[in-house]
């Protein structure tokens, strides 16, 4: 065996590979609860892959056999169903998980330097995921799939001049159609895939570039033992590798528990109109997205004007990017920092949930109004964090990490 890694790596470098990112990569050794979520995100990643190739063998992109054949799947191919609930099931818990994951780097200042480009990349497939959620959820071309599409994709006719032309080229018609379906199907099955593969590659090798930060926020390789590992560092491999099948144990059984007894989750991870074939010119009493998609849905309802509520929602997305230049604590995570980041997470956190079952609801007045002030401290919580984060009193950062 170790001739034949020898081999190899006078040709490839696995061993190097192995030990730079795993056997060798020194962690801090205090990861919490919250850090399970980057190796269960790259779980789920797999599981939508492999369900995915495998529904795609008998799925068919056109408008005349896309709501038959998912019916086929459920009822004929064998093994059928439980692809398909795994796939549906596993969309929603990869925003779960995608969600927890974001708020962990919120919690901790993960984003902070030196990680600005690890979170540059997390935010880039965060967009890619929304584009390949949405467009996956075309496919099964029930009402919801038809109707959730056409009200996002109409969203782009509010772009002053170029908008109607806009969203004709989305569409490649003059309404959704088969030719949207099969556009739709090619990005995502293969060109998203492609693109958010590659951005966890670089979200991790930048990751592993500047190494992990932790819930103190102490930067690990400033207290190094003489051969040059860090004090505070345990390997990779075998301990996390190790405690994170714990925590991918504790979501199979979740999961598992979701696909079997609850894979519709009430409607909130298959809408109940998508069991009904799409049908233009019937348009459902109620159009809602699925819920990973509400807050942003319900911030753009909030704006009376259809192009500030496009601009609106695209902004609440496109704040998250500049966040590391945003907070200007001098430290990182919230155990050290004062009361009033740890009082607008808080609201952040609230409005963003109070946003999302606004989103699912349908409007009235005082939901409206709701969905105004949730609105306007989603966004103070960002445009505000320039000056509280350089105002409060932070309590000093320990030297080394506290367990
Ligand atoms: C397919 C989706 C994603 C995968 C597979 C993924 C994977 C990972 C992995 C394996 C880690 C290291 C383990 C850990 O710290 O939990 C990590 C760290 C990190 N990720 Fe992601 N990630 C994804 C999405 C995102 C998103 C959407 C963001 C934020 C916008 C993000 C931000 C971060 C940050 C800031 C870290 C460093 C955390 C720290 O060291 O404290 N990731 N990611």
């Amino acid at each position: 065996m170790s001739k034949f890694m020898e081999w190899v790596d006078a040709r490839f470098p696995a061993t190097k590979m192995w030990e730079d990112h795993l056997s060798k990569y020194y962690a801090p050794k205090n990861f919490n609860f919250f850090y399970f979520f980057g190796s269960l995100a790259l779980l789920v990643l797999v599981n939508q892959i492999v369900t995915g190739v495998w529904l795609t063998m008998s799925y068919t992109p056109s408008a005349e056999e896309a709501f038959a054949s998912v019916e086929y799947i459920m009822r004929d191919v064998e093994y059928g169903w439980i692809l398909r609930y795994m796939h549906s099931t596993g969309a929603s818990a990869f925003f779960v998980v995608v969600y927890l994951h974001m708020f962990r780097g919120l919690l901790y200042g993960s984003y902070q330097k030196p990680r600005e480009l690890v979170w540059i990349f997390g935010m880039l497939i965060y967009l890619m995921l929304m584009a390949e959620a949405f467009m996956g959820y075309l496919l099964p071309w029930g009402q919801m799939s038809y109707w959730g599409a056409q009200v996002i994709i109409s969203l782009f006719g509010a772009i002053p001049v170029i908008g109607a032309d806009l969203t004709q080229w989305i569409r490649g018609d003059y309404l959704i159609s088969g030719i949207t379906l099969n556009r739709f199907f090619a990005l995502h099955v293969v060109a998203l895939p492609i693109v958010i593969l590659g951005l966890v590659v670089l979200h991790i090798l930048a990751l592993h570039e500047v190494g992990s930060n932790n819930p103190d926020g102490v930067d690990i390789k400033k207290k190094k033992d003489e051969n040059g590992i860090p004090l505070d560092g345990i390997a990779f491999h075998p301990y996390y590798t190790v405690k994170d099948i714990v925590g991918v144990v504790v979501f199979l059984f979740v999961f598992c528990f979701v696909i079997f007894f609850f894979p519709e989750m009430g409607g909130y991870f298959l809408e109940k109109p998508n069991f009904e074939a799409a049908n233009p010119f019937k348009t459902p009493a109620h159009i809602a997205p699925v819920w990973y998609f509400t807050p942003f849905y319900a911030i753009l309802r909030a704006v009376p004007d259809k192009l500030l509520g496009v601009i609106a929602m695209g902004a609440a997305i496109a704040v998250l990017f500049v966040l590391p230049w945003l907070d200007r604590s001098p430290v990182k995570s919230m155990r050290y920092k004062g009361w009033m980041s740890k009082i607008w997470l808080l609201i952040f956190c609230v409005s963003f949930v109070i946003l999302g079952v606004l989103g699912v609801l349908a409007p009235t007045p005082g939901r409206t109004l709701l969905s105004q002030v949730c609105t306007f401290l989603y966004f103070a919580y960002f445009i505000l964090m320039p000056f509280y984060t350089k105002l409060e009193k932070t309590k000093p950062v320990p030297e080394r990490v506290t367990g």
